[in-house]
């Protein structure tokens, strides 16, 4: 058996085949459902997933029949999906497809979902367990739950339970995400709560666990004895185009580091959980998160680096600045790049500093956390012509081209001592062949399961907003005199360099 198929006869051994249920998304007629969320469910259909009594019900407040609502989807599949589809496979998801429209705030959407649900539960035999998906503007996130509660159908008995996923953004910083945290727990309990982050979702991201607590030979040296410091770096090509609404008001940090950059820190940093119990797992990730030295309002400005694209060119196009795109302000002080210097206050990691950057319309698309390791003594090479030996990075590459990638020193052949950096390499694709998915799938099926070690808790997104807020209290008084920063295609600005020169680092990947 080699090694692809060893690793499907262990998944297929462990896949347990949902309840019957109704996924109920609000939000049908957006952007989320038609590009990620159809297409992950029609691949969970595709791999025999789905529970065979399963119907969805989408609401959204455009006025449109079922019938009309089955054929928009119909055709956006076919746009959509990340493989061939296969008409008989989509056939019958399709004819479990129901729709409502009405708006979230009113009473009567409820009563008249009500209603629907148990009209499916007699046509599809679904038994009374719904997963409600809040694919909608943060905004509307407490009026659904709170209707959804006072009409009854969060309330779970034995015979059957009640699920609700919710999309980011969680708040828009540490109060609006307690008092959200705070209005959904009188409606619902934690284990009725799924918030989502998708990048929990991304095959190369669940492989960190395995990586480091499957082998034997990581753990030993993961730690301030051996590690120098440790890079993540989210990078993106795209800027913010059509988003200029949404994005004004958020920023790469709340948008990308208080969530996903954090979720990738926290893999990569925590403690060994006890099982992969969801609360196992989510009590490591929060013991990491508080062991983060708080921002000061000084640190803030030695610690973090934001940035702001002027006009640029990425692949020889010449883009706009941030400031001229649509929806924002000709002189907006949002960051579009954010870098961070972290350290982690526990015995594993003293003294060893995280650094971490993202940011838009940088040069090229790529997600990697690359760990350095100490040099050894260089004493034995002091006869030699190496004045410098090559770091030791180890480099998990999350996207795109996803495996793992480890650069030692190795001789040149030759009569003389000279040192080359070389590479090892693993590549998912070589060894898994690439299935391509929405990074959905996984999300949805361990909600369907009610398997919660990939969603975030309450205390979870608590403690990341605490480590952001110093730095969005400062950001937002302080306003930045030098955006734009850095231009389009550029790796981002001249500060975010210094941060890491000051301590005698660069960052890994340079243009
Ligand atoms: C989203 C952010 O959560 O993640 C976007 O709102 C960002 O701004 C996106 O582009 C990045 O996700 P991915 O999966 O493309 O790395």
């Amino acid at each position: 058996m080699n090694t692809a198929s060893v690793a499907e006869s262990i998944t297929e051994t462990i896949h347990r085949s949902p309840d019957p249920c109704v996924i109920v998304i609000f939000g049908a007629a957006g952007d989320l459902t038609k590009r990620l969320l159809m297409p992950a469910l029609y691949n969970l259909a595709r791999n025999q997933l789905l529970p065979k009594a399963f119907a969805i019900v989408g609401v959204a407040h455009t006025p449109m029949s079922q019938a009309d609502f089955r054929s928009k989807l119909t055709q956006e599949i076919h746009e959509f999906a990340t493989v061939p589809v296969d008409d008989q496979i989509w056939q019958s998801l399709e004819q479990r497809l129901y729709y409502l429209s009405g708006e979230f705030q009113h009473d009567n959407t409820y009563s008249q979902l009500q209603h629907l649900l148990t009209q499916v539960d007699q046509e599809c035999g679904t038994q009374g367990n719904y997963l409600f998906y809040l694919a909608t503007a943060a905004n509307f996130f407490q009026d659904i739950i709170g209707q959804l509660g006072a009409a009854g159908l969060m309330q779970e008995t034995a015979d059957h339970w009640r699920r609700t996923i919710i999309e980011k953004p969680f708040g828009h910083d540490l109060d609006s995400a307690r008092a959200l945290n705070k209005t959904i727990s009188t409606v619902l309990m934690e284990s009725q709560i799924y918030r989502i982050d998708h990048y929990l979702g991304k095959e190369t991201v669940q492989n960190i666990l395995v990586f480091r607590f499957g082998n034997g030979l990581f753990e030993p040296i993961w730690n301030r004895d051996h590690i120098d410091h440790v890079q993540i770096t989210v990078a993106e090509t795209v800027g913010v185009e059509s988003r200029g609404g949404f994005y004004e008001g958020t920023g790469a940090v709340r948008d990308m580091v208080q969530n996903h950059l954090f979720q990738l820190l926290a893999m990569v940093a925590m403690e060994p959980p006890l099982s992969f119990d969801a609360d196992a797992v989510r009590d490591e990730k929060s013991k990491l998160l508080k062991s983060i030295q708080p921002f000061t309002a000084e640190t803030v400005f030695t610690h973090a680096v934001r940035g702001q694209y002027g006009e640029g060119t990425v692949n020889e196009k010449l883009l706009p600045a941030y400031r001229s795109e649509p929806r924002v302000a000709t002189d907006s002080s949002t960051e579009t790049y954010a870098a961070l210097k972290l350290t982690i206050d526990n015995w594993r990691w003293a003294d060893v500093p995280f650094y971490l950057r993202t940011g838009k319309r940088l040069p090229r698309r790529l997600t990697e956390i690359a760990i350095q390791f100490k040099q050894v003594p260089s004493l034995l090479f002091r006869q030699t012509s190496i004045d410098r030996l090559t770091p030791n990075f180890l480099t998990i590459r999350i996207q795109p081209n996803e495996g793992i990638h480890l650069q030692f020193g190795a001789k040149v052949p030759g009569p003389t001592v000279k040192m080359s950096a070389v590479e090892m390499d693993f590549c998912y694709k070589d060894y898994f062949g690439s299935t391509p998915s929405t990074g959905y799938e996984t999300l949805l099926y361990d909600c369907m399961i009610g398997d919660a070690t990939l969603f975030q808790r309450s205390d979870n997104v608590e403690l990341g907003w605490s480590v952001v807020q110093p730095i969005l209290d400062v950001w937002e008084t302080a306003v930045p005199q030098e955006f734009p920063n850095y231009a389009a295609g550029s790796w981002g600005p001249k500060a975010a360099d210094a941060l890491l020169a000051r301590d005698g680092r660069y960052w890994r990947t340079e243009p």
